[in-house]
């Protein structure tokens, strides 16, 4: 039996955070050994909301690199960059033509883009889930790992599917989002403000990258409150945060007793902050050493994308084909 495809899609837009890795690479790494793995960086994307490119070549290279140094083993699993994939254009095209302007408006990331950006809501901003939506189909992909801000995207991809298929044919299979656990990941950033992000407050974002002190500063000045007066009190959404990190980067020792801290009210935050700070330095550091060390090696960089180009591009023609005719575009 075939295995089931996997696909998915980091925007360089900045540097990897500890919400990319517990939404999005945690799960390649995993899935990369039971399936047939596409990962690749939307730099196409990126350019719907960071018009200069003065730093997107570094960010690629960075991005490829983080992915490796987090364990992608790029021989396994296909790493690529979209934009070295014209294929994903020339489907976003015809996906283009069933994607309805309503629809497209009411999309919650085109919304708050809108907002952020007033300036400049281009076309490829508000088509932005089409491009998402080819670039999943080209590899007619039915896994997503992806964190829960992208749950609306791979709904509107799986409509995409379904009407292509109505209009020309059962073409693709139906996409959809996945974790390892039941719920899709939504890590929150250290101020309690919206979900870590690469844009947002940096003071309040855990990069993969970040010096051991930085790590340390940023934990410790986490938001906490004076801790639960009550036994079992349910934990506010910025405390529960602590908690998903302790787990992630812990031993189930050091999670358990403060657990028991907290439902017993007797919870210092601020020795749980120096113990998550300890842990987490030790998860990072060589994450960023590695990924340090392989963007240094422009060499061997250009060998993984023009390896991953190869193919991607094998696969995404092979789609194309089947497109084309089930359009009705075979003209010789
Ligand atoms: P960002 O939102 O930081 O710019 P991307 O949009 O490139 O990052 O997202 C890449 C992947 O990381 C997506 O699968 C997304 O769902 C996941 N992701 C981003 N931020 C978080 C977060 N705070 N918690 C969980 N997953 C996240
Ligand atoms: N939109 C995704 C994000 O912001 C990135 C992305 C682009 C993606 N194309 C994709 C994710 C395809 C999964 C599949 O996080």
């Amino acid at each position: 039996m075939n295995k089931q495809v996997v696909l998915s899609g980091i925007r360089p837009t900045g540097f990897l955070h500890l919400g990319n890795y517990f939404g999005a690479l945690r799960n390649y790494i995993k899935m990369q050994e039971e399936f047939d793995c596409y990962f690749f960086v939307a730099n196409w994307h990126s350019l719907t909301t960071h018009p200069d490119t003065k730093e997107l070549k570094q960010s690629v290279y960075r991005v490829i690199a983080e992915n490796i140094a987090c364990g992608l083993d790029y021989k396994k699993a296909t790493l690529f960059v979209q934009s070295d994939v014209p294929a994903i254009a020339e489907l976003y095209l015809y996906l283009n033509m069933m994607a309805y302007k309503g629809e497209l408006e009411k999309t919650t990331t085109f919304k708050d883009k809108v907002r952020q950006q007033p300036e400049n809501v281009n076309a490829g901003l508000l088509t932005y889930p089409v491009l998402q939506t080819a670039d999943i189909l080209i590899h007619r992909a039915t896994l997503v790992p992806v964190g829960k801000d992208q749950e609306q995207h791979l709904e509107m991809a799986r409509n995409f599917a379904e009407r292509f298929n109505y209009r020309y044919g059962e073409t693709f299979p139906l996409p959809k989002a996945f974790n390892y656990g039941n719920e899709l990941i939504k890590i929150l950033s250290l101020d309690g403000n919206g979900k870590m992000s690469k844009s947002e407050n940096q003071l309040a974002t855990l990069y993969l990258a970040d010096e051991d002190d930085a790590i340390r500063k940023k934990i410790m000045r986490a938001k906490t409150d004076s801790g639960p007066t009550e036994p079992n009190t349910q934990k506010p959404d910025y405390i529960t945060n602590l908690f998903t990190l302790l787990q992630l980067v812990s031993t189930t020792d050091t999670v358990e007793k403060f657990e028991t801290d907290y439902n017993n009210c007797v919870i210092r935050y601020g020795d749980m902050k120096k113990q998550l700070a300890e842990d987490m330095v030790a998860f990072i550091t060589p994450i960023r050493e590695k990924a340090a060390e392989l963007q240094a090696n422009e060499t061997l960089m250009k060998e993984i994308i023009q390896l991953g180009a190869e193919k991607a591009n094998k696969n995404a023609q092979k789609t194309l084909q089947i497109v084309r005719d089930a359009i009705g575009l075979n003209y010789f």
